[in-house]
């Protein structure tokens, strides 16, 4: 295990640009777009081509995974998205949370300026930041499945809610170029860019530099290591020894390691972390 440069990663494969396309021509039809993105990595995790799709419409922005993220650094989100764009809404989300649903219908319904029987939403974001959760929330049932991988091409759907919402599902679709090296980084820790394209020891050893330098106790608890002043190498070693995870005596296993850092991270087991502050 060794330090590593930040691994370059694009990924914009020809259904996104499709989807896109799609997308717009159903815009006409839309009076709110609710754009979803994570709350561990808000800005990363926020396609700028959804502008495109909000300067004329009503715009909600969840940042939802709210239970994994850190408290304190959610609400300095909050603040700066308030600051610095013009969203109507901005709502710290958790898609499991009936709570956060009543909330957000209520959001929805002020923002039925023009009193119509039935308000058209569009659901949108990039894969796997919980569009199909935050749906099934809104529908009260299991009408779309959670969890595809992203790059599982998936169509748009109509679906209507008890609130007489008609909700538009939309693909998962991430933008041609990402300016920011750190951008497609931040991506694959979400598990948003399919996990073919990337080296997981690379991205899980720069997720482990983050963690080690912000939520050293949160480490130290899950694995039961003691950091001391390991460097990243060690702190590697320490969790792959901790977790057993050898592949012959005295030879550790970088790979199952970096999986299971990455997957923890991902399902939030680590604890509650933002990896991006404003
Ligand atoms: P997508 O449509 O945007 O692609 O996302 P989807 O709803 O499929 O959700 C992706 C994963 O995130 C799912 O986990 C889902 O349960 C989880 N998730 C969605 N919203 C929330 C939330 O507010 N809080 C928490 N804690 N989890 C949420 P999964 O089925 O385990 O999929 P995966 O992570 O194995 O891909």
């Amino acid at each position: 295990m060794t330090e590593e440069k930040i691994e370059y990663i694009q990924w914009y494969p020809g259904h996104m640009a499709k989807a896109n396309r799609e997308i717009k021509e159903k815009l006409k039809l839309i009076d709110v777009v609710i754009e979803v993105v994570d709350a561990r990595l808000p800005l990363s995790s926020k396609n700028p081509e959804i502008n495109q799709y909000t300067w004329n419409k009503q715009h909600i922005l969840l940042l939802n995974k709210a239970d994994l993220a850190d408290p304190d650094v959610s609400q300095d989100w909050i603040d700066w998205f308030k600051k610095n764009t013009d969203i109507q809404e901005i709502m710290l989300y958790d898609a499991f949370d009936r709570r956060h649903k009543t909330e957000l219908v209520k959001q929805i319904q002020r923002l039925n300026v023009k009193n119509k029987a039935q308000l058209k939403c569009m659901i949108c974001g990039i894969p796997n930041v919980g569009k199909s959760t935050v749906i099934n929330s809104l529908i009260g049932k299991k009408k779309t499945q959670v969890g595809n991988k992203p790059g599982v091409t998936k169509g748009q759907q109509w679906l209507s809610t008890p609130d007489k919402l008609m909700l538009l599902d939309t693909p998962g679709i991430l933008w041609p170029k990402f300016e920011d090296p750190l951008v497609g980084l931040h991506l694959a820790w979400l598990g948003s860019i399919k996990d073919t394209i990337y080296e997981k020891e690379n991205i899980a050893a720069d997720l482990l530099k983050y963690l080690v330098a912000y939520y050293p106790d949160e480490l130290e608890v899950l694995y039961k290591i003691t950091l001391d002043d390991k460097n990243l190498p060690e702190v590697f070693d320490a969790i792959a020894k901790s977790r057993g995870l050898l592949l012959r005596a005295g030879e550790y296993d970088y790979t199952r390691t970096s999986v299971l850092l990455l997957n923890d991270f991902k399902n939030g087991r680590i604890g509650r972390i933002t990896l991006e502050r404003p």
